[in-house]
């Protein structure tokens, strides 16, 4: 696209380095035709040219290299200092511009679109902080754009992504921050589905957990969401459980954000999902799966504008990271996974008989 964005399409898994790990996968999933709301990154250098053309550089890294990690007012007092300085410097020209043409050219009429934080350490695997950076949603206009751009680039220098660097040992100049621009998807539902079974480490199996509006609700703990266990072998939903889902994070008009709305009562406890629409999830789940030859964790939403199956998105994979760091023990001799996966599932078959 440009010196400082790079569209979903020009992106890559092995580019976290430059985009971070968000955008890299939804740049990689998006190559391989998956069903990704269009977007883009700005990528790493940018915020490097935003402190150097402003002459924050110095000011920035040397305030962190003050803070007394012992002393909760001073990691508040300066890490708020930092951030303002990064949100209040102009956004440079060359930077404004291309943001400017890239929010154009994901749709007329100024789209609704998410800000997203995309990171990375430099010279490090890392390519993700679970939930410890910013998120913004339903901004509208290029210049709102612009501003959240900022403010993402600022969620580095939040006391929780400060603290948790340091308490890692990375040094604060190696944080690799690349915001994503990408269209909303106008959520029915949302939420994560694993591609394992998160409680016991089950690899037959596919977790969904979904609920009422954007996925926030369910990412943040704040509802309890709808569960589904299906068998991956033969696609079966072993297990259902639908909660009781009194709120939503959805879009308000008159404020003109996304808040916490009361579901209507005869709506709380209605299954978020339909069939087709579960078995469709399990579908791309497996997909995902097979392309990345590991466990994954991946956020969806589905739209309420669109029609089945173009409604369904996929908002986020990265590598699922529980399971995945325990040493694999055998469970029964030396069967292979196959092996054991078709004897989980012809054991279902049994129980269902
Ligand atoms: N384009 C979008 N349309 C609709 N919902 C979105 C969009 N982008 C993100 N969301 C929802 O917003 C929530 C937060 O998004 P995001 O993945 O950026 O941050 P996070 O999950 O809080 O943290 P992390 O950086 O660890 O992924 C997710 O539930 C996701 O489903
Ligand atoms: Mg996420």
């Amino acid at each position: 696209m440009g010196r400082f964005t790079k569209t979903f399409r020009e992106i890559r898994k092995d580019m976290f380095q430059i985009c971070g790990g968000k955008a890299s996968h939804l740049g990689e999933l998006t190559s391989i035709g998956l069903s990704v709301p269009y977007g883009f990154c700005i990528i790493r250098d940018a915020f490097f040219h935003h402190l150097k053309e402003n002459g924050l550089e110095r000011d920035v890294f040397g305030i962190a290299r003050t803070i007394d990690y012992e002393d909760i007012a001073d990691l508040d007092k300066k890490t708020e200092n930092i951030r303002s300085l990064i949100e209040n410097a102009p956004m440079p020209k060359e930077i404004e511009e291309e943001i400017t043409d890239g929010y154009n050219s994901l749709g007329k009429d100024d789209p609704f679109v998410a800000v997203r934080s995309s990171v990375a350490i430099r010279d490090s695997e890392i390519s993700s902080f679970p939930g410890l950076m910013d998120t913004y949603h339903y901004l509208k206009g290029a210049d709102r754009v612009i501003d959240y751009v900022k403010k993402c680039w600022a969620s580095v220098f939040t006391s929780r992504a400060t603290a948790a660097r340091y308490r890692k040992g990375i040094d604060h100049e190696r944080a690799i921050i690349a915001p994503i621009v990408q269209r909303m998807v106008n959520a029915k539902c949302a939420g994560v589905m694993f591609t394992l079974n998160p409680v016991n480490g089950d690899l037959s199996k596919i977790v969904i957990e979904g609920a009422w509006g954007i996925g926030e609700g369910v990412v943040s703990g704040n509802v309890t969401p709808d569960r589904f266990v299906v068998d991956k072998v033969i696609l079966e939903v072993n297990e259902k459980q639908v909660s009781c889902k009194n709120l939503k994070y959805v879009y308000d008009p008159n404020e003109k954000k996304a808040v916490y709305k009361e579901v209507p009562e005869e709506d709380q406890r209605k299954c978020c999902l339909e069939e087709k629409e579960i078995m469709e999830l399990v579908r791309l789940a497996k997909l995902i799966e097979d392309h990345y030859k590991i466990p994954m964790d991946i956020e969806w939403a589905i739209d309420i504008d669109f029609e089945f199956p173009n409604n369904v998105f996929i908002l986020q994979a990265r590598a699922e990271s529980v399971w995945s760091k325990k040493k694999a023990e055998p469970v029964v001799g030396k069967k292979s996974s196959y092996e054991l996966l078709m004897e989980r599932a012809m054991k279902t078959i049994k129980l269902n008989q």
